[in-house]
């Protein structure tokens, strides 16, 4: 008789779809790329294509010095028309290929480089997928001093938002704003949820990304990687 196998931990879980990311990198192109724990295993992987590629849009701070540190070539997004591909995590994804980020707080440069791309392939562990998004605390990036205002206006809806913490203090993103986790929402309609609050003033980006949803999902299973195409 054969021993059960052991399960796979969700790190190797996320080594794997890093890894099946290559799959979706052309030669010669630019590649979009996200932030996170699993995104930082696709960098480590893209290291294997370093000279094939002509580098990468990054979304976070973060993400630039490691794809620096392998030797791969950052360029502005402001250098780049368009991009055939932009390989990101999330912290949710639904069936529709909708999605909740901003868990790393890197939302909205996500969100500018993901409107670049043809083609958004999302990589993550089986615990990402669910039926409705929700559960997951949305994170919201606002202008300080609309916190309170943004605040209200969730409250209206059932949410309760919760300014993130970094030390004691406000977390500061990347581009000097503030991070609001919204619990208790339903988000049944991500689409008409995206566009309603990114019309609140003080919302610099929501992290339901409907409108920039996921083309490609590889999710990460005990049987190996899942690909979910929308
Ligand atoms: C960062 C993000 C990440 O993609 C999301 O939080 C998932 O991260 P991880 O791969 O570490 O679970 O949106 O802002």
């Amino acid at each position: 008789m054969t021993a059960p196998s052991a399960p796979i931990s969700p790190d190797a879980l996320k080594t794997l779809v890093g890894q099946a990311a290559l799959r979706y990198v052309r030669a010669g192109e630019i590649v979009g790329v996200g932030t996170g724990s699993t995104v930082n295993k696709f960098i480590e992987a893209l290291a294997s294509m370093k000279d094939q590629i002509a580098g990468a849009v990054s979304c976070s701070k973060a993400s630039t010095e490691r794809l620096q540190a392998l030797g791969i070539r950052v360029f502005d997004a402001n250098a780049v028309e368009k991009l055939a591909v932009y390989i990101d995590g999330a912290d949710e994804i639904d069936q529709q290929g909708y999605m909740v980020k901003g868990g790393g707080a890197a939302l909205t440069r996500e969100k500018i480089v993901a409107a670049l791309a043809e083609q958004f392939v999302c990589i993550a562990d089986a615990s990402k997928l669910v039926d409705s998004l929700g559960a997951f605390p949305l994170p919201v990036e606002v202008i300080p001093m609309a916190a309170a205002q943004i605040t209200r206006r969730f409250a209206a809806l059932g949410g309760q938002a919760q300014l993130r913490l970094k030390d004691g203090q406000p977390l500061v993103t990347d581009n000097g704003q503030h991070i609001l986790d919204v619990r208790g929402l339903r988000i049944n309609q991500p689409l008409a949820f995206e566009t309603e609050v990114s019309q609140w003033p003080g919302v610099v980006t929501v992290g339901v990304f409907a409108h920039q949803k996921a083309q490609v999902c590889l999710l990460g299973t005990a049987e190996g990687v899942r690909t979910i195409a929308y």
